[in-house]
């Protein structure tokens, strides 16, 4: 495995490959099973593997969770060797990735005006910025992104479309600890008594999941956060469209999800499930 700390470097290594299937996966590091996952399917899939560690400052709309974000480099290189990655970006400084950034305009209706896009603002800004830059340095053939994150998933799928970027964008299934628990890096900061707690996340949307037929979408999104407050501070629990974030309406037959928030003590988690 090759490691870059300048994109100058990279992209002079990435052109001996031209041609060749690229296969990309952005990260913020502190790897674990879930990002594992998307880069194995990278390396089944393509001739050459790339991964990124950059915690993007730009995303992060509270600067205690900028701080407070893992960092351990010489555990993600050791998890990077072990499934076949071929090279790692891992820039020195944000102006590195950021240096030759230019204006652009997607319009992407209600993705980034609901879920996340309300509760963090910017956040979706900052994360556009950041992948459409390392998509420029990498120009990856595909792309891999986790489900979890399903909203990001699908404004990144729409920006690289918008803009021609010429990226297959491909969303990957959801990691979970054996109890369910969507792996995140984020659970790292959990307590004990916090992680066992932090299992209301999936059990609600498992619960959706049976309930669905029985209940009008907006009473079983009621009766969802109410189940979770008596355990975290849940910020939404939705249920939508999964082609387009869209409200449900009884015309519509196809697959629809469950997505959530909730704070476990100051740890803000995320989850999805498909309830149809
Ligand atoms: P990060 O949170 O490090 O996640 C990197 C990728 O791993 C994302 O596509 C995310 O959805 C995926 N992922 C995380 N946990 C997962 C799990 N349990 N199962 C499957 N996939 C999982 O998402 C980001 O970084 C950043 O916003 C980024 C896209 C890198 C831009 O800075």
């Amino acid at each position: 495995m090759k490691q870059f700390s300048n994109q100058n470097d990279l992209k002079i290594a990435l052109k001996e490959h031209s041609g060749k299937r690229i296969g990309f996966v952005p990260t913020m590091g502190a790897l674990h099973s879930g990002h594992a996952s998307l880069l194995i399917k990278a390396k089944a899939e393509c001739d050459l593997v790339v991964c990124s560690i950059f915690v993007n400052p730009t995303q992060f709309n509270e600067a205690a969770d900028f701080e407070n974000y893992p960092i351990r480099i010489e555990e993600d290189l050791k998890t990077l060797q072990s499934v076949g990655c071929d090279f790692v970006y891992i820039p020195d400084n944000p102006e590195d990735v950021y240096k030759n950034e230019q204006d652009f305009k997607v319009d992407l209706g209600i993705l980034d005006k609901i879920m996340e896009g309300v509760k963090r603002p910017g956040h979706f800004d900052g994360v556009l910025r950041v992948v459409k830059l390392l998509f420029e340095i990498v120009s990856p053939t595909h792309s891999y992104f986790g489900l979890k994150d399903y909203q990001q998933y699908m404004i990144i799928k729409e920006m690289s479309r918008q803009l021609k970027m010429g990226v297959e964008v491909i969303g990957c299934p959801i990691i979970r600890e054996a109890d369910g628990l969507a792996k995140s890096s984020r659970n790292l900061l959990l307590t004990l008594n916090q992680r066992q707690i932090a299992t209301t996340l999936i059990k609600t949307l498992r619960y959706a999941h049976e309930y669905y037929d029985r209940f009008e979408t907006r009473e079983l999104e009621r009766i969802c956060l109410t189940m979770m407050r008596q355990y975290g501070e849940p910020e939404y629990f939705v249920i939508r469209r999964s082609d387009n974030l869209e409200k449900i309406d009884s015309s519509y037959k196809g697959e629809i999800r469950a997505f959530t928030v909730c704070k476990i003590g100051d740890v803000r988690l995320i989850d999805n499930l498909r309830i149809r």
